[in-house]
């Protein structure tokens, strides 16, 4: 089973998750710094101050890379090294970092995708609102105008925003992430907010145009096919409305330039939209070069008035876990055939740019064998069963042009701390030491043949 020759074959990490050097060379604080410091927030009270100390041991995972044959590494920049106030002044050895970073996977042949926003908010923006306040969504262009400035003539993919729904829903809706409100009003101006920022930074970037490297700009965001658990009307409804909540709530204004009603009319007792001003879906729905997907779960739903305690209460649901499902770490059911069905969709109702999936993978209980291997066959059969998945949709038509493999390493996995090991190569906290699980050594092999074995 080939790839189309030029597949991007690439993994991802982001900023917090393995950076650490928290307070290193000028960097300032972002809200998962408070928010992993304030007791009970993250499992066992885990940080990343120190997380995979990517940041000190930049050469060694760079050549881990090479050595797999990896064609391109997805990481994000985290603003409060390149603008420790969220706004004003530029930390110059912020940018280095990432020149360096960038350098380092050019001399290596890998193709570097820059994120520009992966959830670390700097923090003195938080104090003014964080993502709820119009603000954050001007700073956050202005933020993009430095990096892109700094970085455009070596990064060729660019993607403004990771999984904005789950910076508003889990951040402000819900409060399992940075910065943990409880809050639907929130979370709807968050959503708004956050989308206006990835249209003003697209603007942004366009008005510098493009550098010579033929930039590629986009977003990336976190969809899931979501299906009624019984085949009835009740259930059908709440399908669709956790559909319009946590795929056509950013689809749609990012490709058709609205918000869908049945949402805004869902949410209208908890938010009026009054921060939605003339222009500003103009601004959100300009045109991007690709969209990166993050594929993780389909989602089961059935109508549950009370709304229970999941992050879809405020759609009055309940997720159910299909019978006989098998799990992830994370409780999350293991549906490759919903990776198929969402790009089919997004080709057939969305738009016909290139996609690349930016992030997928799963959590296991690794661990190190007495003779120190990590043999992690279920992550080989969760990896290549998507993989299966993302070629019988291009077989359907979609333009995908790459794929991530979530992640590079363990690292801080957000409100689990580092309970939850999503990594191709293993990490030894203590020591650092990096072990490459047998997944990373059969990744190596599918990269070489370009395809799956038969
Ligand atoms: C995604 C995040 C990523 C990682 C994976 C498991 O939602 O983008 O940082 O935590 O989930």
């Amino acid at each position: 089973m080939n790839f189309p020759e030029g597949f991007l074959w690439g993994t991802a990490t982001a900023s917090y998750q393995v950076e650490g050097a928290v307070n290193e060379d000028g960097r300032g604080p972002s809200i998962w710094d408070t928010f992993s410091h304030a007791p009970g927030r993250v499992y066992r009270g885990d940080t990343g101050d120190i997380a995979c100390d990517q940041y000190h041991r930049l050469k060694g995972d760079l050549d881990l890379m090479a050595e797999f044959g990896i064609k391109a590494y997805r990481f994000s920049v985290a603003w409060p090294r390149i603008q420790p106030e969220g706004s004003g002044p530029v930390n110059q050895k912020g940018l280095d970092y990432y020149r360096r970073l960038v350098e380092g996977l050019h001399e290596r042949g890998i193709e570097p995708m820059l994120t520009l926003y992966h959830w670390d908010l700097p923090q003195p923006l938080e104090d003014r609102g964080g993502w709820t306040s119009r603000e954050t969504s001007e700073r956050f262009a202005e933020y993009t105008g430095i990096v892109y400035g700094s970085l455009a003539d070596s990064v060729r993919f660019w993607v403004t925003l990771n999984e904005p729904w789950v910076s508003s829903w889990l951040g402000y809706g819900v409060g399992v992430h940075a910065p943990g409100y409880r809050s639907i009003s929130k979370a709807l101006a968050a959503t708004h907010h956050l989308l206006l920022g990835h249209g003003l930074a697209m603007q942004e970037m366009r008005s510098r145009g493009n550098s010579g490297v033929h930039n590629q700009l986009g977003i990336t965001l976190n969809l899931s096919p979501v299906r009624p658990s019984r085949d009835r009307e009740p259930d059908r409804e709440a399908a669709r409305r956790v559909d319009g909540q946590a795929n056509r709530l950013y689809l749609d204004p990012i490709f058709r330039g609205s918000y869908p009603e049945d949402i805004l009319d869902h949410y209208s007792s908890e938010n009026d939209f009054s921060f939605v001003r003339d222009g500003d879906l103009k601004t959100i729905s300009s045109p991007i070069d690709f969209l990166g997907v993050n594929y993780y779960m389909r989602h089961m739903v059935r109508e549950d008035a009370a709304g229970t305690d999941d992050v879809f209460s405020s759609a009055r649901v309940r997720v159910v876990i299909p019978h006989g499902a098998e799990k992830t770490a994370m409780g999350w059911p293991i549906e490759p055939e919903g990776l198929t069905e969402l790009l089919l969709r997004l080709d057939r109702e969305y738009m016909k740019l290139p996609i690349y999936i930016t992030e997928n993978g799963c959590a296991l209980n690794d661990y190190v064998d007495p003779e120190g291997c990590v043999n992690d066959e279920e992550r080989i059969a969760y990896l290549e069963a998507h993989l299966r998945a993302a070629h019988e949709a291009m077989a359907g038509g979609v333009d995908l042009r790459g794929y991530f493999a979530w992640s590079l390493l363990d690292n801080f996995e957000w409100a689990e701390g580092y309970s939850k090991r999503f990594g191709i190569v293993y990490v030894d906290y203590p020591t650092q030491r990096r072990i490459p699980k047998t997944s990373a050594r059969w990744y190596a092999g599918v990269i070489g043949r370009n395809g799956l074995e038969d």
